[in-house]
């Protein structure tokens, strides 16, 4: 019948995409990848460094390499990956004001140092990292479609200190890790709709919030115990919630709502979930590995005062 083959057509793809994104967890979330990023932490608090990208062959970017999605939905979360990632000077600046006496060397990798005048001194490696992201995003666009890409800059809450400092910091560090794992959920499915020089040059700002994601994790399970982990979990269902918003505002939008349409519109929802999920999934098979001794001696003795988090 000829009213089923698009149907046919559509989870062929999403079968293809599914095994794209398994591909691409085995290849950036490896687990032995996120215990090395994890390690590095420690040697960061002595001798900062950021983290060298490879090579990106910006003139070789071009549209033909977005596969198996429609360009404009691509281009859109291009485009909403992009104003996300801003304004990092404020985000670095609210994880130094949280972490700054819980711990001060977590607080200068996140956010650098700061002089008697709180004009930034040294800018942290969190943020030197973070800050190549929107750029590179920029750039990518304006190879893909010729076109300067304008942002609306981001709200930033700020430092809004409670009477229980421990739960603020646990509360930040939750939505710092929220932040990076919607963000590596969303260049994995980027990733796994492109090819060659494009899929190159997301893949570098990937291996950045993959290491950022691995750090932050292992240190909060240092400084929040087992309990922080299935907290954490049950805050995810937020960001499905938000991935799901995501396709909906679409969907009652000034966009041609015609079958086709709707139906890329629905998959990319469904993979955008499932690339969440299966991060998810890596992570806990990871964080099985994370022993109380091993985080000791990361990184000293549990903070007792938080035990209650
Ligand atoms: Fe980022
Ligand atoms: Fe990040």
């Amino acid at each position: 019948m000829p009213s089923e083959q698009p149907l046919t057509l559509h989870k062929y793809r999403y079968l293809t995409n599914r095994s794209r994104i398994n591909h691409l967890l085995d290849e950036y979330l490896a687990v032995d990848h996120l215990s090395h990023h994890l390690n590095d932490l420690t040697t960061q608090f002595s001798n900062p460094h950021q983290r060298p990208w490879g090579p990106i062959r910006w003139q070789a970017i071009d549209p033909t390499q977005i596969v198996s999605i429609e360009p404009e939905i691509f281009l859109e979360l291009l485009a909403g990956a992009a104003e996300v990632e801003s304004p990092i000077r404020s985000y670095s600046r609210e994880s130094w004001e949280y972490l700054q006496n819980f711990h001060p060397q977590m607080a200068t990798f996140l956010g650098g140092t700061y002089g008697p005048e709180q004009s930034i001194q040294i800018v942290g490696i969190w943020e030197k990292e973070e800050r190549q992201h929107t750029p590179a995003l920029k750039k990518i666009y304006q190879q893909l479609t010729d076109q300067t890409l304008t942002l609306k800059p981001n709200t930033v809450k700020g430092y809004h200190p409670s009477t229980t400092p421990h739960q603020d910091v646990y509360r930040h560090l939750v939505s710092r890790l929220s932040s990076e794992w919607s963000a590596i959920s969303l260049y994995l499915w980027l990733m796994a709709h492109s090819t060659g020089a494009l899929q190159q040059a997301i893949s570098q700002i990937l291996q950045d919030e993959v290491n950022h994601l691995a750090k932050f994790w292992g240190f909060s399970r240092w400084a929040f115990g087992r309990s922080f982990q299935a907290q954490f979990l049950a805050s995810t269902h937020n960001a499905i919630q938000l991935f799901k918003h995501h396709g909906q505002e679409r969907s009652h939008g000034t966009q041609a709502l015609n079958t086709h349409h709707l139906l890329h519109q629905l998959s990319e929802s469904i993979e955008l979930v499932f690339t969440f999920l299966r991060v998810m999934v890596r992570i806990r098979r990871w964080d099985a590995e994370l022993s109380p001794s091993y985080l000791s001696y990361l990184f000293g003795p549990q903070p007792l005062e938080t035990l209650q988090c």
